[in-house]
């Protein structure tokens, strides 16, 4: 199938990396890739796989992303392009003009399904097209498919997640006797933060992950801005310092749970013992559980993940809608 990608930044590059891998069992073909300042690349026919970089030959950006779907020629655009936390674009607008194209949709981008996931879910049925998003939350780790494909008649009645790894870079940095701001650069030097790295402190990535998971699994239709959100900016040296001579230490933890009054979200740095499950995995690892009628609690953890593995999670859908794609043509 012939794929668009619109932005090609840490994500697209591995994502492309990864197909020109797998070409052999997965002849995909990229025919366009859309950037902000880098300008557009497009060849309806295949670009080339340009070895060592893989960069494609860059031209003039297209006028709007109107233009360049139209010019692709794909059966399915993938969104990669930068989060906005607050809104959601301008990725929403991207997906519309992706589903108005008859085109279906893979998203890396957890913006569209924090803000506008039960309209854009309609939008694409009405389109009679397929839309994923395996990696918005968890890198590659299986979170949505998981529900999508292996858990018939389990209802989620709750969620608990460590799932933003630049705030657990800080604290441990600040643990081991550095400061709020060493940390925050080596978050930034592993190419784990969201834009500066801000978002991640503040709690605001944290969020959009706690609202997307709550649209998807308990049907909210949320917002970031409806997540109860305190991120780690308070902490310092000092009371990292105290909190660990007691054997204990901070994570910031996403909470989602049904109550009688409706939906309770909150994203809090939480102090955890040492060996708490959600405290005890190494480096940037994530960690969620969901808490169900059926089946109790389990989860998922995903053990120093990296760009790979979310661009694994985009390939998961990709492999996902084309086979659907087969299905409904046979
Ligand atoms: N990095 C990760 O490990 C990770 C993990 C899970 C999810 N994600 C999500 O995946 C997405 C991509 O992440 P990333 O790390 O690849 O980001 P990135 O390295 O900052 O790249 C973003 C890309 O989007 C392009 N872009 C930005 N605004 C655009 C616009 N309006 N139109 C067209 N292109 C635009 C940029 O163009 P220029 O190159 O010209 O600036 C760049 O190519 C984000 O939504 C992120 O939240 C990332």
């Amino acid at each position: 199938m012939k794929i668009a990608l619109i932005g090609y930044g840490n994500v697209g590059q591995a994502l492309a990396r990864l197909l020109w891998r797998k070409r052999r069992d997965f002849p995909f073909t990229i025919t366009g890739v859309h950037t902000l300042r880098h300008g557009t690349a497009i060849d309806p026919r295949g670009l080339p796989y340009t070895l060592p970089d893989n960069a494609p030959a860059f031209g003039p950006r297209a006028r709007s992303i109107e233009e360049f779907l139209d010019a692709a020629r794909a059966e399915i655009a993938v969104e990669l392009t930068t989060l906005n936390p607050s809104t959601g674009e301008p990725a929403i607008g991207h997906i519309r003009a992706a589903f108005a194209r008859g085109m279906h949709v893979a998203t890396a981008n957890k913006g569209p399904i924090a803000h506008a996931y039960s309209g854009l879910r309609t939008e694409a049925a009405r389109a009679g097209v397929q839309f994923r998003f395996e990696s918005a939350v968890m890198d590659g780790a299986p979170v949505f498919n998981l529900w999508r494909h292996t858990m018939p008649g389990v209802k989620v009645l709750g969620f608990t997640g460590a799932l933003n790894s630049t705030s657990k870079v800080v604290i441990e940095t600040m643990e081991r006797g550095g400061s709020f701001d060493d940390g925050l650069a080596a978050a930034r030097k592993m190419g784990i933060t969201e834009g500066e790295g801000a978002f991640d402190v503040q709690g605001w990535d944290s969020a959009a992950k706690t609202a997307a998971l709550a649209n998807v699994l308990m049907d909210a239709h949320t917002t970031p801005q409806q997540v109860s959100t305190r991120g780690i900016i308070r902490l310092t040296p000092e009371r990292m310092r105290k909190i660990g001579s007691e054997g204990k230490t901070v994570r910031l933890i996403s909470r989602g749970r049904r109550t009688s009054a409706g939906l309770s979200l909150r994203v809090r740095a939480e102090v955890l013992d040492r060996c708490d499950v959600l405290a005890c995995t190494p480096g940037t690892s994530n960690l969620i559980l969901f808490h169900t009628d059926l089946m109790g609690t389990f989860g998922t953890v995903s053990i120093d993940p990296g760009v790979e593995q979310t661009a694994y999670g985009v390939f998961s859908d990709l492999v996902d809608i084309s086979l659907v794609d087969i299905s409904l043509a046979i």
